[in-house]
């Protein structure tokens, strides 16, 4: 009987693309589908994007989009990242479907029957200016502890103290900067203190299904310390509007907290691919969402990183305990992918290895693939993504051990034998490739036991032997021997029987070549099944390479920061702030306020006005300004102004000017017109100084 597989990954904030963590999830999980997949089992294979909570919310306000259309613009940019690695999901949704609202609804009203739902007053800070309570990431202050300046509501940087928000000493908003008042309002809480939750969580987080290192990291949370506290607290699950999210029924303006649609989210995107008709069309799976999951042989398997661990082995199983669904058979956690010796890679940011870059540069996704899969084990272990390393292990063992060995024996077949295996094996070749066939039990345990690790290290141990079989029959001086033709076609059919078998054993991390191989080989496509026979008299197809090796300038361009954008410095008012002068050079130039007692045009003068101009010196002057094209003379008279009094007089064709009036140009009047002149705040009398 096929196994029947409900896989899940953690479904991604919708806030952001991918970086290479979610990629890194995506691939474990995915090697281990496919691995399903050849062993003849049943899989559906579901993600989701995950759009409720606050971030969200805010994110889209900012760019002015609705949080549904802010969702659904991240998640055009998914098909990319997906096919371009090769994860195979069957189906993609998100949290904000209708089957999720409806599968929300009706799991918390199943709760609330049981008596696992109360309401409580909690008092939280709000901000007035946005009419909306506070999550603690949106409260800032100073530490309580260090008196830090800008520290989150939860925790200082500076020192690492843990407070709560309303400890924080001038509080403000991240969002508006308003002072946050506090303020009362009800929650509802699933009641996981209650001794129902407690006995059933103690028991199904420590009987053995999860990773040794999880039941152990649980035992801790259950644990109350010296002061009682710690230990299971009832959970939050309420917040208030404005919130996007699922409402709570029957409670007016109160949405549930992202957590508590987001892993409903994983059955949520199972209906809707039951809805869509996929495992019929996949199965001829003929029973509805409902009556597939009712069935106890269909086995849900989880997989999340470390960092959410509490919600899928506490929460998420109590939830569905409770509203009396199928529970989770596993859930299994990886650890982090840093880059480049453990920089810690940001969760919404990621860094270092940009997934799309890695793809643009004509990398392979399946060096990565195996690289990855390399690297993991079935603990919560964080890895490592290092150049050196990455090159070592793509180019001497995928492509050194593995890859080579078709290329080095279809070129004969084609050429002497028309493509022409042989079924005529000689003793060392038959036990060579009996010892290929005999790893597979090995590698299937391995594979289910998800230490893919091993899985590659076997595997390329058995290459090993294929290549010293390859060294110690030299078919390249068969080749040259004359009447070695049959040897010659043994030799390069056992090495062909032992690429196959080699291919199959990869074939869930590098599905691509797989492909290719089947194409090459003229088979159809393989299974794990298929290494128990062996192609025997078969004719293959032409030789073409299947995979280049890592250039090392590859990888120096995907760790390449992108190139500056190269911004001209601003020129204000199109030119650049003139020599620096000391003050010394600034009090030589007398600048006193000035009344404009009269304004009038100069006859022959396109350009001038004539300003009769008092500045508290008991006589007038006479200045000509070049302001005739901005300026009327009667929106002039009886204005202040700034004079610079100590210029020495200019005679002019129209008479000597004793002085300037101070006015604001572009330093481009063409593509800029405009002349302002300056005016003084109110206040200011004739005579006084500018300093
Ligand atoms: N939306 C929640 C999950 C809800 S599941 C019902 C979430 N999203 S996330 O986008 O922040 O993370 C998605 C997955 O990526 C999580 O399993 C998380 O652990 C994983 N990773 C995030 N950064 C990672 C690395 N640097 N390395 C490996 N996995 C990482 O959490
Ligand atoms: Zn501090």
């Amino acid at each position: 009987m096929p196994r029947q597989l409900f896989v899940t990954t953690a479904l991604p904030y919708a806030n952001g693309h991918f970086h290479i963590g979610h990629i890194m999830e995506y691939i474990q999980a995915d090697i281990w589908v496919r691995f399903q997949r050849m062993q003849g089992h049943q899989v559906h294979f579901v993600g989701a994007d995950d759009a409720h909570g606050a971030p969200i919310m805010i994110a889209a306000q900012k760019v002015g989009k609705t949080p549904q259309q802010f969702v659904a613009d991240i998640a055009a940019g998914r098909k990319p990242y997906l096919d371009g690695f090769h994860i195979s999901f069957d189906h993609w949704s998100s949290t904000d479907s209708p089957e999720n609202h409806a599968l929300a609804q009706s799991i918390y009203l199943a709760l609330k029957d049981q008596g696992l739902i109360d309401v409580r007053p909690i008092e939280q800070f709000f901000d007035p200016e946005k009419g909306m309570f506070l999550a603690d990431r949106f409260i800032k202050g100073e530490c309580p502890k260090c008196g830090a300046k800008d520290q989150y509501g939860d925790s200082c940087e500076v020192c690492g103290a843990v407070y709560a928000p309303t400890e924080l000493k001038n509080p403000y908003s991240a969002l508006s900067g308003a002072t946050p008042v506090l303020k009362t309002s009800d929650h509802y809480f699933f009641k996981l203190s209650d001794p129902r939750c407690l006995s059933f969580l103690e028991q199904w987080t420590q009987d053995g299904k999860l990773q040794p290192a999880v039941s152990k990291k649980i035992k801790e949370w259950f644990t109350k310390d010296e002061n009682g506290e710690g230990g299971l607290g009832d959970w939050d699950i309420s917040r208030d509007a404005p919130y996007f999210g699922i409402e709570i029924p029957g409670a007016p303006g109160k949405y549930f907290y992202v957590w508590l649609d987001a892993p409903i989210g994983y059955l949520a995107s199972l209906k809707s691919y039951f809805s869509a008709g996929g495992p019929k069309a996949k199965y001829g799976e003929a029973r509805s969402f409902e009556e597939f999951m009712a069935d106890p042989a269909v086995e849900q398997v989880h997989f999340i990183g470390k960092d959410i661990t509490y919600f899928h082995t506490l929460f998420w199983p109590a939830m569905l305990q409770f509203s009396g669904r199928k529970l989770p058979n596993q859930v299994n956690v990886h650890g982090f992918m840093t880059v480049n010796n453990g920089e810690k890679m940001s969760k919404s940011r990621g860094t270092g290895l940009d997934p799309l870059k890695y793809l643009s540069l004509g990398m392979n996704p399946e060096w990565l693939r195996y690289y990855i899969a390399a690297k993991l084990n079935a603990n919560v272990e964080d890895i490592d993504f290092n150049k050196d390393d990455f090159m070592a292990r793509v180019n001497s063992d995928l492509v050194g051990k593995f890859v080579n060995i078709a290329s080095r024996a279809a070129g004969f077949l084609a050429k002497r034998f028309e493509g022409r295996t042989t079924a005529a094996l000689g003793d060392e070749g038959q036990a060579l490739l009996a010892t290929l066939q005999a790893g597979r039990a090995g590698l299937v345990e391995l594979y289910e036991a998800r230490e893919l690790g091993k899985v590659l290290r076997e595997i390329m141990l058995l290459a090993d032997r294929v290549n010293e079989y390859v060294d110690a029959n030299k078919p390249w001086e068969l080749a040259k021997q004359e009447g070695a033709d049959a040897r010659l076609q043994e030799v390069c059919t056992v090495c062909i029987e032992a690429f196959r078998l080699l291919s199959i054993y990869l074939k869930p991390v590098l599905p691509a070549v797989a492909a290719n191989v089947e194409a090459f080989l003229k088979v159809e496509p393989m299974t794990f099944a298929s290494a128990e026979q062996l192609l025997g008299e078969h004719t293959i197809g032409a030789y073409q390479h299947l995979m280049q090796r890592v250039d090392v300038k590859m990888l120096d361009a995907l760790f390449e920061p992108p190139p500056a954008p190269v911004v001209e410095a601003p020129k204000p008012g199109g030119e650049d702030i003139a020599p620096t002068i000391t003050i010394d050079d600034f009090v030589k130039v007398d600048l006193r306020i000035a009344r404009i007692v009269n304004a009038e045009h100069v006859e022959g003068s396109t350009k001038l006005l004539r300003l009769t101009l008092d500045a508290g010196e008991g006589r007038h002057r006479n200045v000509f300004s070049g302001i005739k094209e901005a300026y009327q003379p009667e929106q002039l008279i009886g204005k202040l102004t700034v004079l610079v009094a100590n210029l020495a007089p200019r005679k002019m064709k129209f008479g000597i000017s004793e002085g300037m009036v101070l006015a604001a140009s572009h330093a481009d009047e063409k593509a800029n017109p405009g002349v302002y002149v300056l005016e003084p705040f109110p206040g200011a009398e004739p005579g006084m100084r500018i300093r």
